[in-house]
């Protein structure tokens, strides 16, 4: 397959040295991206800002901001089969950004923001025939809110985690995630390295698309 991935955070800009983000390190975009090239997939992986290297056989393109990001799927998704949007998009960002560093007195104590575009839904009328996988990351109990995204979001796969828990979410080497799907229950894996995680996404994502190439 032709595997579209996006990994780690996007960083909103207010002026040149000074942004809004998120705790998002890439390391389970970075770790899909991996496996999928280890597997034979053909793998394009969009990345925000992160300190991490390009795996072997990945191709990689480097965006900063969630509109450099959408700009960056639309235009690869035409010869994707698969998209996973593991990227932490970021809600919102500045009306405007400064385009010279803004002195502390110049600043005021409020900071006027607008909402990002939703990458996945920006995109959904484009989907045609290809398989859509999702992550949610939350607090507390993620399932329901994973769940009604799933839905939301038009998406063929979700990947839920509670990034409360120890051992899962940002900045660690592993992950508990549960997989949701449409019609199928709901999938509990236990705490596993992102490696591992990224082989059971595949494995899904590989049963999905023989799926559907039955159907065709
Ligand atoms: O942020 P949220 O919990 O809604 O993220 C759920 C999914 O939607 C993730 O796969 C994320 O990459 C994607 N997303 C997106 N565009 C956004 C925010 C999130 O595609 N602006």
């Amino acid at each position: 397959m032709r595997l579209l991935i996006t990994a780690g955070p996007t960083r909103e800009h207010i002026d040149p040295v000074r942004f809004i983000s998120n705790r998002s390190t890439g390391k389970m975009g970075f770790a899909l991206a991996e496996r999928a090239a280890a597997r034979g997939h053909t793998v394009t992986l969009i990345a925000g800002p992160v300190a991490l290297a390009t795996p072997a056989a990945v191709r990689r393109l480097d965006v900063v901001s969630a509109a450099e990001m959408l700009d960056a799927v639309r235009a690869e998704l035409p010869a994707a089969d698969a998209l996973i949007m593991c990227a932490a998009v970021a809600d919102w960002r500045p009306r405007s950004i400064h385009p010279v560093k803004l002195k502390k007195r110049e600043m005021s104590a409020t900071l006027e923001l607008e909402p990002n575009p939703d990458i996945l839904l920006t995109v959904k009328p484009a989907k045609e025939g290809r398989l859509f996988v999702g992550f949610a990351a939350e607090t507390g109990d993620p399932l329901a809110e994973a769940r009604r995204k799933l839905e939301s979001k038009g998406l063929d796969l979700m990947v839920a985690n509670d990034v409360s828990q120890p051992g899962a979410g940002f900045a660690t080497d592993t992950n508990r995630v549960t997989l949701l799907a449409p019609g199928a229950p709901a999938e509990r894996l236990p705490l596993m390295s992102k490696r591992d995680v990224a082989d059971r996404i595949l494995d899904r994502l590989q049963t999905l698309a023989e799926t559907e190439k039955k159907r065709d």
